[in-house]
């Protein structure tokens, strides 16, 4: 019998009703539509990036493309966003007015300034108006405002450390969250730059810079700003396997608290980000392309998991996974060889192609039976077929020691 799990948790002296917020974007941009987020049961806001009154906003429109294989499924979501055209005086006020309407949800602003005075008045300002958290915005891939004008200022250690000391000398006990881009050659050590400079914890991490699309008649970009375009801000699953990387390698070598988020599109891609070492976790696709209601899948997805697996806290699951993540050359050196269910197979010859081209010649096509055939003695266990069978017939089994394990993928 299923029972209603408490998913809340205390995250750096916050208390939320889940792990689940939603980040710094348009969802959290209109007063009436941060509302509606919380209404809707996301355990906490952080307003949409803002900045002190005058510092010039402007957008460009579309600001919006996407990528997917099929046609028009977002898989990554790009865009040529700016901070909020709000500016602190009205962000002042939505703090405020959330903070009354939700005492008990986390009440968080982003900021971006461009002198040591901005930043200081910005913290000041939102710390008055009663906001829980500040996040500093460090990695808007259009760039940052001051200190390191047209590069995103996370991607210098030394101004990342300079920036998080004044932003947290200003802060004082008010939690302060500095969010980076994976977009360095050493992730690490902003991370460290971030510790020293006093903050409490990392968002890990944005948006990353890329480039959406051609049209490959006009050649012009995507999104199409009359006949131009600029490098966006991608989102959404497709920067997923980026960021449970850059969570996991801060994770292993800086103790500080870390706010998952980037490219987490359902409760299991939630898990991965806490095993990998996020206390909690933000969410910005998710909820502009399926809407606030995902909230209730997210929570129940992760009552029933910790039931499942007999956690008392979604905290258990934190930095589960990373004693398992090692260097390439200390992993274990399994025998390792394809094995296809002859029952599940469907005989589309995906497999054959895959290995027959980007393999080792190591699967036979019985062409009469239509079926694929592992030759043992040439497959080397790359895992290649795995990842191309439609219908997961083929697993991989692994001898070592005299032990047979399987492994399969579980999505
Ligand atoms: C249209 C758009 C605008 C955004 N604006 C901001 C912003 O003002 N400040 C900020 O820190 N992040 C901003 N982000 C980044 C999101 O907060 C989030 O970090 C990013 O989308 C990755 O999370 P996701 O994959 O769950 O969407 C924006 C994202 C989108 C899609
Ligand atoms: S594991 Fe690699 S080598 Fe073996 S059958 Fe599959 S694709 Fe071929
Ligand atoms: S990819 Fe899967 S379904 Fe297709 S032939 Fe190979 S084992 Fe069968």
């Amino acid at each position: 019998m299923y029972k209603k799990k408490d998913l809340s948790i205390d995250f750096l002296g916050i208390h939320l009703d889940s792990p689940f917020v939603l980040s710094a974007a348009p969802p959290t941009d209109e007063l009436e539509i941060a509302y509606n987020g919380l209404k809707a049961g996301w355990a906490g806001v952080i307003l949409k990036t803002t900045s002190v009154e005058g510092n010039p906003v402007e957008l460009k429109y579309p600001m919006m493309s996407s990528f997917g294989p099929m046609h028009k499924k977002v898989v990554g979501l790009g865009n040529i966003d700016l901070i909020s055209a709000y500016h602190i005086d009205e962000v002042e006020r939505r703090v405020k007015a959330l903070k009354k309407a939700f005492p008990n949800k986390m009440i968080a602003a982003s900021i971006m300034g461009a002198t040591k005075e901005q930043w200081q008045t910005l913290v000041w300002r939102l710390k008055k108006a009663g906001a829980d958290l500040i996040e500093c915005s460090f990695s808007c891939p259009q760039g940052s405002m001051g200190e390191e004008p047209g590069k995103m200022l996370a991607q210098s250690v030394e101004a990342t450390e300079k920036v998080t000391r004044w932003v947290k000398e200003a802060a004082g006990d008010t939690p302060v969250l500095i969010k980076i881009t994976p977009q360095v050659t050493d992730i690490v050590e902003v991370a460290k730059a971030v510790k020293r400079g006093g903050a409490d914890g990392i968002t890990a991490s944005n948006t990353v810079p890329s480039l959406l699309g051609i049209d490959i008649k006009t050649f012009e970009p995507y999104p199409n700003v009359f006949g131009k375009g600029a490098y966006s801000g991608l989102s959404g699953p497709a920067i997923k396997p980026l960021t449970l990387r850059t969570i996991a390698e801060i994770a292993k070598n800086v103790d500080i608290v870390i706010s998952g988020n980037g490219g987490a599109f359902n409760w299991r891609d939630a898990v991965e980000f806490m095993a990998v070492g996020a206390s909690n976790v933000q969410f910005c696709t998710l909820p502009m392309h399926y809407g606030f209601r995902t909230i209730r899948d997210l929570k129940d997805g992760l009552a029933h998991y910790l039931m499942d697996m007999g956690f008392n806290s979604p905290m258990d699951i934190v930095g589960k996974a990373l004693p398992n993540i090692e260097p390439q050359e200390e992993l274990p050196a399994p025998i390792t060889k394809a094995e296809i269910n002859e029952d599940k197979c469907i005989g589309c010859g995906l497999c054959y192609a895959a290995c027959s081209d980007g393999g080792h010649l190591a699967i036979e096509w019985d062409s009469n039976k239509r079926r694929p055939h592992v030759n043992e003695d040439k497959c080397v266990g790359c895992a290649m077929c795995m990842q191309v069978c439609p219908v997961d017939a083929i697993r991989m089994k692994e001898k070592i020691d005299g032990q047979l394990h399987y492994f399969v993928e579980e999505r």
